[in-house]
């Protein structure tokens, strides 16, 4: 890449060259409500009550007023260690420090390609995997490395990365753990091991579906050992604040600081930060959610395996189908029954699929039925 023209064809100052090339992530996002939403892999019910208790107690003075976050990393502390509803909780202590605050867990990939993702830097990922790490890659001017994911099951290329981790050195590592789109799981174990053996990599784990099959590595985690292991969650998906924005770094205090340098003071907005304490607040509708949805996954698979239909499901609150019609055609239909999946053309391994967002069960049947009736299945 050569140094950018001081100007652009319209006589307005030329960006930086990496910015010139990149083509910006754009997720079709318009018009969407009102519909069945099972294209972005939401919460199809919306927050709890408590948050929306919370927000409609809003003072005026909250919003003329710079927002606060003050307790905020204490009460991602206390969620995270809560051992209600059979969850492990943490084998090693966290403190506040190790905690940061982001609008939105791509607002946290944005900061760590920033603060860490330097020009000709190597970005080590897999393929298909979730969109947006590959713009903030570029934006970087870093090379990518995307690994595929292996087989019909789409496993996950555990030697392979292995390999390029102690061969290519790179300063990033972006695991998707599940998988987004695949659902591929990797064991908290094997990632350990890949932090372990890479300690000049920064290993960052995008946890963002973790609560549905239970792979989240933080409590094995011990951040004193493995101070390159950075975890990334998110309200957005189970707690259903994916409009409000708000997304957290969990890992060393180092790390976590040097991130956290690269935002703006305020970034995240009050009423987030209001919902949050709310949602974090009351973890026991997050996970009854999350128990409806596997309900619903359940059901939904019965039916597909029932029907022969091509399906990949595996962790996570979506999966694969792999229609008999083209595709377009099939979302164009279900778009007119009021029904949003996504399509999934030009995805390596996985073009020609649908990716399906599970909801509850009411939802699936729903889906279903229109399902069915567009491909002639008999429902
Ligand atoms: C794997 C993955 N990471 C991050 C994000 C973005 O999360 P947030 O809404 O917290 O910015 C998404 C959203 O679809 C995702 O699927």
């Amino acid at each position: 890449m050569g140094s950018s023209p001081a100007r652009m064809s319209s006589g307005a100052p030329a960006p930086r060259v990496e910015v010139e090339c990149l083509k910006a992530y754009s997720a079709p996002l318009e018009g969407r409500r009102g519909l069945l939403r099972l294209d972005f892999n939401e919460n199809t019910i919306g927050p709890s009550p408590r948050v929306l208790e919370a927000l409609r107690a809003i003072p005026a003075d909250q919003i003329a007023v710079y927002p606060e976050y003050d307790g905020l990393r204490e009460a991602v502390v206390a969620n995270l260690s809560n051992r209600d509803q059979g969850r492990p909780g943490l084998t090693q202590p966290l403190s506040p420090s190790q905690i940061g605050l982001f609008n939105g867990v791509d607002a946290a990939i944005h900061a760590i390609f920033h603060a860490y993702g330097d020009r000709g830097d190597r970005l080590l990922t897999t393929s298909p995997t979730f969109g947006y790490y590959t713009p903030c890659a570029q934006m970087q001017g870093m090379k990518i490395l995307a690994i595929p994911y292996e087989g019909s099951d789409f496993r996950f290329p555990l030697q392979v990365i292995r390999t390029l981790l102690q061969q290519k050195r790179p300063r990033l590592l972006l695991l998707c753990n599940p998988n987004n789109p695949t659902g591929t799981r990797l064991a908290p174990e094997q990632i350990l091991e890949l932090a372990v053996a890479a300690p000049e990599t920064l290993v960052v784990v995008d946890e963002l579906y973790e609560a549905f099959t239970g792979d989240s590595v933080l409590p094995q985690a011990d951040f004193s050992v493995t101070p390159n292991l950075l975890v990334l969650r998110s309200l957005a998906k189970t707690a259903g604040l994916a409009g409000l924005r708000m997304g957290f770094a969990i890992g060393s205090a180092d790390v976590i600081d040097r991130v956290s340098r690269v935002t703006g003071p305020y970034d995240i907005n009050s009423f987030a930060v209001t919902a949050a304490f709310a949602a974090l607040d009351d973890q026991a509708y997050v996970d009854a959610y999350v128990a409806d949805v596997l309900k619903a996954r359940d059901w939904i698979s019965a039916r597909l395996d029932a029907s022969g239909v091509p399906y990949h499901l595996d962790g996570g609150n979506y999966l694969l189908i792999w229609p008999q019609q083209q595709p377009t055609e099939v979302e164009a239909a279900l778009r007119k029954r009021g029904i949003l999946v996504r399509l999934m053309t030009g995805k390596p391994l996985i073009d020609g699929s649908l990716r399906v967002s599970i909801g509850t069960i009411e939802q699936m049947q729903q889906f279903w039925q229109a399902f069915a009736t567009v491909e002639s299945l008999a429902a």
